[in-house]
């Protein structure tokens, strides 16, 4: 899938080809120390949320959130598109019998009861603006009528860096450069408050947005 001067712009394959270095260094309190308070706070939020509940996490990359929600749901089924983060995150510990794995796309999970609540950390960034609706839709499918959703990611931070391009739609792309110096476009787009509200004023209710230092997490029930 390498295009123009060897840029790879699937953002599928770019997650495969980083399993290993995400993994290493998304969450790590050495190679993220000003990330850690961020990160103790949206632990503490989604484990209140998901407390006793069926958990569907979509896009679940290496199973660090997984391992937090695993803490406080009944339950948590973990799914990505890329078998090689599923392969990453069926390592980690969980408590005994309360997760089960799936490598399917977010998009169509095929056979799949509804849950209570449904999880997806750091995907919507990457969620082209043309395509929320798109995307909204699935993901409520999947939790029953009043269930909680969750959603987090990364937001603009203090001093932010341009797009290192733009599109007509207003969705920002990023170089990025992997370890063994493959390059990828990916999607990137930081979405404020009033575009999520506006999106989800008409398949959400009781929105909660709390903006974190680095991170957003967005909390909602599905309409009834
Ligand atoms: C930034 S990572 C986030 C991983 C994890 N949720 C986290 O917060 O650490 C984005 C993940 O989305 C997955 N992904 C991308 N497109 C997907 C799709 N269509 N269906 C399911 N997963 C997808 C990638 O494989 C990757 O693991």
């Amino acid at each position: 899938m390498n295009g123009e001067n060897g840029i790879n712009r699937d953002m599928i394959s770019y997650y495969k080809d980083r399993a290993q270095e995400y993994d290493r260094k998304a969450y790590d309190p050495h190679e993220q120390p000003e990330r850690q308070a961020d990160i103790k706070e949206a632990s503490r939020i989604l484990q209140d949320v998901f407390t006793g509940k069926s958990v569907l996490e979509i896009a679940a990359g290496p199973g660090f959130w997984t391992t937090i929600i695993a803490q406080a749901a009944k339950s948590i089924t973990a799914t990505d598109v890329n078998e090689a983060v599923i392969d990453l995150a069926r390592k980690k510990q969980y408590p005994e019998g309360k997760v089960t794995f799936r490598v399917a796309d977010m998009y169509a999970l095929g056979d799949m009861p509804l849950h209570d609540a449904l999880f997806g950390g750091f995907i919507f960034s990457h969620i082209l603006k043309q395509d929320y609706d798109k995307f909204l839709d699935a993901i409520n499918g999947y939790v029953r009528p009043g269930g909680s959703v969750v959603l987090m990611d990364n937001n603009r931070t203090l001093t932010p860096r341009p797009a290192d391009r733009t599109d007509e739609q207003g969705n920002n792309y990023r170089l990025r450069t992997l370890e063994d110096g493959s390059k990828h476009e990916i999607v990137k787009n930081y979405p404020t408050q009033e575009e999520l509200r506006s999106v989800l004023r008409n398949r959400s209710t009781g929105m909660d947005f709390k903006n974190m230092e680095h991170y957003w997490i967005l909390t909602y029930r599905t309409s009834t």
